[in-house]
């Protein structure tokens, strides 16, 4: 209860600071760069209430998953200083920024080693909710904390009454012990992923927050399990309508009212919630994904917080540059099984063989320690259209670095287009999405679901 107050107190000064940059305190050693230090090192997490705190790693300070705040248009400036005791690097997810800063070894820089730093500098052009995570040993890196919410603010306040990151992670734990598990199996890695049994928000099971009776609140979903596809649904006792009103940082043109809404890893889902005038109303979001459903967080309608929105805010829409898809090449990617083995060269301190149960147009890991070519190279400025082929049983996020693109339609569902930089296939799926290829580089396109991603289902696109 204390602690919960306290959380509320920091949120509310901060909705009242409006700008919110205060509230991480980024050290600002000139006007431009706003600058932050990650200090990726061992880090503890009290997960279980009555056990030893769980060993893993983590960004140092502040919360249990660190919270970095950013605005649109304006340098962000992060030294990252490895003291993990193997190499590391720094991915900003969703952000479409230079290639040097993309954070994937060998592909855009050496990876970090242990005991150095690295710069990561960029302006970020979109307003939205992003997050950050290691590209190095993914699996055990991210598996075991290193991951943060980027929230990138929009120049001007856009009227919520409270904003408020839900990072949404799942860990592998002996519930004994309190220590982690094994991270990945064949069986796990082969089908849907080695799920977590400790299920948490902002690295907390079941958080409690208190919100402003009548008001509006942004609510930020940001799924950095490494594993779990979240099906997440409102509910309650009182009604609290909720909007989604961006997908992956994007506002939607048009917001739609949350049913029960898929969050593949990787992914986010902005909600503005209409919180019930009723004092003490009690809701929560759900994980329906399972046959046992659970809830993520508990939410409480108080009066501590007078609301200034008489309305729900409106977002405005982030500068994605527009395309022309006359006469623009579909390029088919299949998504598939396999099995073998192959290098994994992107992802460790050490070049490893790792068995192949994925494969991306029939390629997989490496044969030999070297980087991969291409899967496709683009010309600078064409508009690009993707078919994405699901021929697989399972579902996959698949991520492209560098870009937001377009979700134009599915064989599946039908498709209102929107932009997103991970877009989940279902099962048997096929999805066509493009964008207009204007970010030159080697940017990396895999599923997020890492055991996937680091058993075959990853590969790059090239823009010259
Ligand atoms: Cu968050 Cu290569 O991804
Ligand atoms: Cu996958």
């Amino acid at each position: 209860m204390q602690v919960n107050r306290r959380r509320f107190m920091q949120y509310s000064a901060c909705a009242a600071a409006g700008a919110l940059l205060g509230c991480n305190s980024p050290k600002q050693p000139d006007e431009e760069a706003i600058a932050y230090q990650l200090t990726a090192a061992k880090k503890k997490f009290q997960l279980l209430p009555d056990r030893p705190a769980t060993e893993g790693v983590g960004y140092l300070g502040g919360p249990p998953l660190r919270v970095l705040r950013a605005k649109q248009g304006q340098p962000l400036r992060v030294t990252l200083d490895n003291q993990l005791g193997e190499v590391t690097t720094i991915h900003w997810h969703g952000l479409r920024l230079p290639n040097p800063m993309d954070g994937v070894p060998y592909l855009t820089q050496e990876p970090t080693a242990d005991g150095e730093k690295f710069v990561y500098e960029f302006t970020p052009p979109d307003a939205g909710s992003f997050w950050f995570h290691p590209h190095a040993n993914s699996l055990q890196q991210a598996g075991r904390g290193l991951a943060g919410a980027l929230i990138v603010e929009e120049p001007e306040p856009v009227g919520f009454d409270l904003d408020i990151p839900l990072i949404i992670k799942d860990w592998v734990i002996d519930e004994e012990t309190g220590q982690f598990g094994e991270l990945t199996t064949p069986r796990g890695a082969s089908r849907a992923g080695t799920f977590g049994n400790v299920r948490t928000v902002n690295g907390e099971i079941l958080p409690q927050y208190h919100l402003p009776a009548g008001g509006w609140v942004r609510l930020r979903l940001i799924n950095v399990d490494v594993t779990r596809i979240y099906k997440v649904m409102m509910k309650g006792d009182d009604e609290a309508e909720a909007h989604i009103i961006a997908m992956d940082g994007m506002p939607l043109a048009t917001p739609r009212p949350l049913g029960r809404e898929p969050i593949g890893p990787g992914m986010r889902v902005d909600l503005a919630v209409h919180i019930p005038n009723r004092i003490g109303a009690q809701f929560w979001l759900e994980n329906t994904s399972t046959s046992s459903p659970w809830k993520m967080v508990n939410f409480t309608a108080v009066t501590s917080l007078t609301p200034v929105a008489t309305d729900r805010p409106k977002l405005p829409m982030n500068p994605i540059p527009a395309f022309d898809l006359q006469g623009a090449p579909v390029i088919p990617f299949r998504f598939d099984t396999g099995v073998g083995e192959g290098y994994l060269i992107c992802g460790g301190s050490k070049t490893r063989e790792y068995p192949v149960y994925w494969t991306v147009n029939n390629t997989s890991l490496p044969k030999t320690p070297v980087l991969a070519a291409p899967l496709e190279t683009l010309k600078k400025g064409q508009t690009a259209i993707f078919e994405l082929h699901n021929n697989t049983p399972h579902s996959h996020p698949i991520h492209l670095h560098g870009y937001s693109f377009t979700i134009l339609e599915s064989n599946k569902r039908k498709v209102d287009p929107y932009h997103a930089d991970t877009v989940l296939l279902r099962p048997k799926e096929r999805v066509k999405l493009a964008f207009l290829a204007d970010n030159p580089g080697d940017w990396m396109y895999h599923c997020h679901i890492i055991e996937h991603q680091e058993s075959g289902m990853s590969g790059h696109i090239r823009v010259v």
